[in-house]
């Protein structure tokens, strides 16, 4: 009952919705200094993946809100997190993303309806009839409850194993329901909400290789017998080991030549810098020179909540600047007021800069205090962050005119109260380091300002 009621109340805001996007891109016109503005300049969408937790967290929200025009929930709507027990379904923490997206006139992707993975336990056992009439029941129970809300849909994801074969991954649907299950979703999907756009969604499907010639075969025979499908997500998580294919565009296009759009659905690239900022422009680039890709989502507003944060692979770093690859991939869309540019309002601070230098200031046999200076820049700053590196043996015991957070024997030190600097002034934080048998210097990285 209590589902029944929210099922209309989502679908009679559906009107607003439609309302605040048009807002939305009535203001895009008006300057293309973001993400989502300038992608909406290109006819596409650019989206971010979206946890519930981080919401509260103003940052975050002031960064999605202000770069990304389509959102997909990164956990909040796979079947662990909705159906957990039979036939009971929970929308809390998909319905705040969702409602959140709504309030921002973003789109939002539906993301996943049948996947092998963060399946609940009671599913697993279920027999071939019972796991058929549980997948449709779960299907119908998502897209009834956003009906009309959801641009487009990861109908089936991954499906395909990885490898040389082409041949589809083992899990309870495909073992028990044979390769019918994808179609059988598909069908049970277009009529659950007619309007969503129906995707399959994989990774290293990125080129042409064995795994993507099997999806698109299906692709194909599915357009060839009027299956229902509208869309292919090609999830692209990129690192040294799995690089931006050099194939990347022609696989777009070959799938999109099929009769079906395509999206670029999970996009991070591991990696810094210029590197990490020509990569994502390569991406970039092959979805604007296919006219059916319609939009890019990354996998995540910032490094720090990444599920390969290691690898630093966003656009955002875990303070929010923005790093080269946002300058990238703004650049790539068209539009203008990426870092350093004036006015762009996700700068750390125009023209804001700063130096950071180290000097031993005491020495004993078994310690020593450093103190790192930093200089504003040719123009006032309201804030700094410096990084220290000590050798591996040392620690640092106190540390004073400075707030210090750890990330191994990397020290990142931001102002205590000392972050406003006229243009060329100086202030100093200071420490004391035990040596630990080595007497190495520490090493004084990046210094950044706002
Ligand atoms: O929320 C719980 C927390 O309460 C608990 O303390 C913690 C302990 O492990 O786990 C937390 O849940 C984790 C969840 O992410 C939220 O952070 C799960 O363990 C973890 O398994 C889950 O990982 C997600 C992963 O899918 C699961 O397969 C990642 O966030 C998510 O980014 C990732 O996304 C997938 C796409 O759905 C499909 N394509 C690949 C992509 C990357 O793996």
């Amino acid at each position: 009952m209590s589902m029944i009621v929210r099922r209309l109340s989502r679908a009679a805001t559906a009107g607003l919705v439609a309302a605040a996007a048009l807002t939305a891109a009535a203001h895009s016109a008006e300057a293309a200094d973001t993400l989502g503005s300038a992608a909406a300049g290109q006819g596409r969408y650019f989206g971010t993946a979206v946890a519930a937790s981080h919401l509260g967290e103003s940052d975050y929200a002031a960064t999605l809100d202000r770069e990304f025009s389509s959102v997909t929930p990164e956990n909040e709507m796979k079947w662990d997190a909705t159906e957990p027990s039979r036939g009971s379904f929970t929308f809390t923490s998909a319905d705040r993303i969702v409602d959140h997206a709504q309030s921002q006139g973003m789109d939002v992707r539906g993301h996943t309806l049948v996947w092998h993975s963060q399946l609940p336990s009671w599913v697993s056992p279920l027999g071939a009839q019972d796991l058929r009439t549980a997948m449709n029941a779960h299907i119908n129970g998502l897209m009834g409850h956003y009906k009309g809300e959801i641009h487009s849909w990861d109908v089936v994801n991954e499906a395909f194993q990885d490898g040389g074969s082409g041949a589809r991954r083992s899990s309870p649907f495909q073992d028990k329901l044979g390769d019918g299950f994808i179609e059988e979703a598909f069908r049970t999907a277009r009529a659950a909400d007619p309007a969503a756009k129906l995707c399959y969604n994989d990774y290293n499907t990125d080129g042409v290789n064995a795994k993507s010639n099997a999806v698109y075969d299906m692709v194909k025979d599915f357009k060839s017998r009027g299956v229902p499908i509208d869309c292919v997500g090609f999830q692209s998580h990129f690192n040294s080991n799995s690089p931006v294919p050099s194939d990347y565009r022609h696989n777009l296009q070959r799938f999109a030549d099929l009769g079906v759009d395509v999206q670029i659905t999970e996009l991070d690239i591991e990696g810094s810098g210029s590197a990490q900022a020509a990569d994502y422009t390569k991406v970039v680039e092959a979805c604007l020179s296919v006219s059916r890709c319609t939009g890019m989502t990354v996998w995540g507003v910032t490094d720090k909540y990444s599920w390969r944060s290691g690898g630093t692979p966003l656009l955002f770093d875990g303070d929010y600047n923005e790093k080269p690859a946002y300058g990238a991939v703004l650049s790539a869309l068209g539009g203008s007021g990426g870092p350093g540019d004036p006015g762009d309002p996700g700068d750390p601070g125009d023209g804001a800069s700063c130096t950071a230098t180290y000097t031993r200031t005491a020495d004993w046999s078994s310690g020593y205090n450093g103190q790192v200076t930093i200089t504003a820049g040719a123009e006032p700053i309201s804030s700094w962050t410096a990084t220290v590196t000590l050798p591996a043996q040392q620690s640092v015991s106190s540390l004073w005119n400075g707030t210090p957070t750890w990330s191994g024997n990397v020290m990142t030190v931001r102002p205590s109260w000392n972050g406003t600097l006229a243009a060329g002034a100086s202030t100093s934080f200071g420490f004391t380091a035990a040596k630990n048998g080595s007497d190495a210097a520490p090493t004084v990285g990046t210094c950044t300002a706002s």
